[in-house]
């Protein structure tokens, strides 16, 4: 949890039954609305990140991009995005996922850093785990350092965080 969880958590709307029955829909909206939650958001990662000497804020389709691309400009290093099939034009590498409801698959450039390169990646929420696990294996696979995995929120009851620590990354949240 960061300094400001609870105000950011607060900021949160959770919508019911969307996009189907049973899913109550974290919906961070109205967060991206209030310039100042937004604003002690990006001061959160911010804070936790400054001293790390990042080269790379790797960001994941599409609304780990409202995240990643202050974060990169506010750091000073580069901005990777990590998309969903087929929209990167140049060559890619992927990695396949289950998602809480479907199945997907996410590529990155194969020229989108250095090889030792230490790299944060950032979403809006994890759930399953599936989609930020599939990003640090494919960066992992690329041969950047994952730093850390980082994420808005956490949904601990349905075991994302946890599958991604097994895995070997570190996970922060600004809440859960
Ligand atoms: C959502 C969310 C995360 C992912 C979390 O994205 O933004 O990327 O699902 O779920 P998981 O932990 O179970 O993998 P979504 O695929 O809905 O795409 P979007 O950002 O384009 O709406
Ligand atoms: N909110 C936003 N994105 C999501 C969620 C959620 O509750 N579950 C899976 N992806």
């Amino acid at each position: 949890m960061s300094i400001y969880g609870d105000y950011i958590k607060s900021v949160i709307r959770t919508v019911p039954d969307w996009p189907q029955p049973g899913v109550n829909f974290r919906d961070i909206t109205p967060l991206l609305q209030n310039s100042a939650a937004f604003r002690k958001l990006i001061d959160s990662f911010v804070h936790r990140y400054q001293e790390l000497d990042l080269d790379a804020i790797a960001a994941i389709d599409a609304r780990g991009f409202i995240v990643g691309a202050p974060l990169a400009y506010e750091l000073g290093c580069s901005f990777v995005p990590v998309r969903k099939k087929g929209k990167l034009p140049f060559r890619t590498i992927s990695e396949t996922y289950t998602l809480e409801y479907g199945e997907a698959e996410v590529e990155l450039h194969s020229d989108a850093f250095k090889p030792g390169d230490r790299i944060l990646i950032v979403d809006d929420l994890i759930a399953t785990g599936g989609t930020m696990l599939a990003a640090a294996k494919l960066i992992s696979r690329s041969g950047g350092q994952v730093v850390e995995t980082a994420t808005i929120v956490d949904l601990p009851d349905l075991g994302g965080s946890a599958r991604i620590h097994e895995a070997g990354y570190n996970v922060f949240a600004v809440c859960s």
